[in-house]
């Protein structure tokens, strides 16, 4: 069932989400060569505990036992901060959410660690540009999958691949709500898009296949080539007025 939100719901997925930007940005002025992934979690969990009015949204969350997610180079999403140690030309792509007054906000970006290769930098631009493809589709009286073509066709047009075995998502009072959004599919098929609803958009693509595998601690999800992979997600609402994007600033 597709929970519609009404306009006070979405103003506090609204400060969810804004809250859950704002710190991705402020943990990215921390990410460069030599920093262990787990001092973003310190980082993390400090800063919002100075903020005061939003929780983390992942910790606990099906056993998760981080706030953050942090997923270096080849790891897709979901990859739990610890001792690694950051390098330069490293990609690391930083997952957050956050609750406020019941309603959570969800958003990720990938970040370049130092000086970046050509192909890589590329590989960021092309996955960002999807999510806003993906965003410009989101609208009334349109259908679910033109999101995920218009998602699919641009990271495929540009030799890159996507991920299938996650998906963007409905959010509200839960973290994860119907529908899920596939970052693959057909145009003009899947649920029609209404007023209301609050989605998650978060295209992952990798420079080299699409295959993913688990990793030992069961949540970690990396690619079977070991290519790069990057993700990007905002929480966006369709409202009378358009579409409008929750966790910007
Ligand atoms: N943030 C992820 C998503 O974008 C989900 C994280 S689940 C957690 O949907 F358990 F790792 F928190
Ligand atoms: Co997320
Ligand atoms: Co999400």
């Amino acid at each position: 069932m597709i929970i519609l939100k009404s306009r006070e719901e979405i103003e506090k997925i609204k400060v969810a989400s804004r809250y859950a930007i704002e710190i991705l940005r402020y943990l990215g002025q921390f990410i460069k060569e030599g920093l262990k992934t787990i001092e973003l979690e310190r980082l993390c969990e400090e800063k919002i505990r100075r903020i005061g009015r939003v929780e983390p949204a992942f910790k606990g969350y099906n056993g998760y036992p981080y706030c953050l997610c942090v997923s270096v180079n080849d790891e897709v999403v979901h990859g739990m901060p610890g001792e690694r140690i950051l390098r330069d030309s490293d990609i690391v792509s930083l997952d957050f959410g956050t609750r406020y007054d019941g309603f959570c906000g969800d958003t990720a970006v990938t970040y370049g660690v130092g000086k970046i290769q050509k192909r890589t930098e590329r590989l960021l631009a092309v996955t960002e540009s999807a999510l806003y493809k993906g965003i410009d589709e989101a609208k009334e009286g349109n259908r679910l999958h033109d999101i995920s073509n218009a998602i699919q066709s641009h990271a495929e047009e540009a030799g890159f691949s996507v991920v299938r075995e996650f998906v963007g998502h409905g959010i509200g009072r839960s973290l994860h709500e119907e529908p899920q959004i596939p970052n693959y599919g057909e145009k003009g098929t899947g649920i029609r898009l209404k007023t209301g609803m609050v989605l998650a958009i978060e295209p992952m693509v990798n420079m080299g296949k699409s295959d993913v595998v688990i990793r030992q601690n069961g949540w970690t999800a990396a690619t079977k080539d070991g290519s790069l992979s990057a993700h990007f997600e905002h929480t966006v609402a369709i409202t009378e007025k358009g579409t409008e994007i929750l966790s910007v600033l």
